[in-house]
């Protein structure tokens, strides 16, 4: 008969934490569309289309198959007239005007390259568009700009981090990583994190947390850590950030609400393997994330620096205004009760429980 069975209706949810997304793209086209206009939005201050950009990003990342019609539209949520239109050019002319001229435009190429360089963001390379440049040349040629210690180490290895990292060689420093914490902790937790966890095959840096079982004695680790490297010759920037972390302090309510675990941002230098008979330097740069949570917070760290930064926003979104709690880096607080939640007997159990549903969590207090 023509009913149709429950399960045969799809619905798919407005939160990127409820929907199942694989490293399959069926909606490239689009998708490279709507980053595209996200990030010239994010270029022009416009909060409100950057979000709904990267959101329809999301959600089309999500489908099983490929958009071929605007028919395929209907019932799928974050989509607004904008994203819909955008949608529609590309079916229709195999390409979005709105999309060509914001790749056309100068200062959007310009703002690209120069956000493109470690340690500048949207304000520095404003301020260098608005005095007329648009090469990486002219602002270094530029002796009236003073150079940030992170910016003079994005230009001296530009070539190699703006190279995407591939997998190998996220493998490669994690290694270096783990056995150079080994020799400071020898129990010590080192978790690679970021989108390398996710599975990707690519990346722009390697993100790890790292902490010890015994409460406060991480502190210690990313100074010894970092001092390790050093030696070893292969430490070629880093700056650490200490931990601001105050315990009575609420989550905030920012969607990219910063944590306030000590980290340290490092370029590494890894060797790689020489195409015989060539003359090219023997090793590559590579960003590197650290991050230092106490194990009490470990669970949240590693569920807050997996990303995706959808998935993350829409997670915190979906705490929120579904099961009425704060979720952050650090820990899941319930709004109306304000009792800090946290499992601590086992903090990969505790992070399982968030990840598979909020609301199985219990309350005491
Ligand atoms: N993150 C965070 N707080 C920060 C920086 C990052 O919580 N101050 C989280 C973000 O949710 C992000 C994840 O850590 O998704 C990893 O950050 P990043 O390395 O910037 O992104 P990736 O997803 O790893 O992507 P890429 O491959 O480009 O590195
Ligand atoms: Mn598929
Ligand atoms: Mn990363
Ligand atoms: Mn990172």
């Amino acid at each position: 008969d023509q009913y149709l069975e429950p399960s045969t209706v799809e619905t798919v949810s407005q939160y990127a934490c409820q929907r199942r997304t694989t490293m399959e793209n069926h909606n490239q086209i689009f998708t490279d569309a709507f980053a595209i206009l996200a990030e010239n939005a994010e270029f022009n201050e416009s909060e409100g289309p950057c979000l709904a950009f990267m959101r329809a990003a999301s959600l089309l990342k999500s489908l099983p198959h490929a958009i071929s019609s605007s028919k395929d539209l209907e019932g799928l949520p974050c989509l607004g007239d904008q994203t819909k239109a955008v949608i529609e050019d590309i079916l229709e002319y195999g390409q979005c005007s709105k999309v060509q001229d914001v790749l056309c435009d100068d200062r959007y190429q310009t703002i690209k390259l120069f956000t493109s360089v470690f340690g500048v963001g949207l304000k520095t390379a404003e301020k260098w568009y608005r005095k007329g440049f648009h090469s990486l040349e002219e602002v270094q040629a530029d002796n009236a700009i003073h150079f940030t210690k992170m910016q003079k180490a994005g230009f001296l290895y530009y070539d190699d981090i703006s190279a995407a990292v591939c997998k190998a060689e996220a493998q490669a420093i994690g290694q270096i990583v783990e056995e150079t914490v080994r020799l400071i902790a020898p129990d010590a937790i080192v978790t690679l994190t970021g989108g390398f966890r996710r599975g990707k095959e690519c990346g722009h840096d390697v993100d790890f947390l790292i902490t010890t079982p015994e409460m406060g004695k991480e502190v210690w680790l990313l100074n010894r850590l970092i001092n390790r490297l050093q030696n070893q010759g292969i430490l070629l920037y880093y700056d650490i950030v200490e931990s601001t972390f105050d315990k009575t302090r609420l989550p905030c309510r920012k969607f990219e609400a910063m944590d306030h675990f000590q980290k340290c941002f490092a370029i590494i230098k890894l060797k790689k393997e020489l195409a015989a008979g060539r003359v090219q330097k023997d090793w590559k740069a590579i960003r590197v994330d650290f991050v230092a949570p106490p194990v009490d917070n470990f669970a949240f760290a590693l569920l807050g620096w997996t990303g995706s930064r959808q998935f993350e926003r829409d997670l915190r979104r979906f705490a929120r205004h579904e099961r009425k709690m704060l979720l952050d880096n650090h820990a899941l607080y319930d709004k109306t009760k304000k009792y800090l939640k946290k499992k601590t007997t086992n903090n990969y159990l505790a992070l399982n429980d968030v990840c598979s549903d909020l609301s199985e969590w219990h309350y005491k207090g």
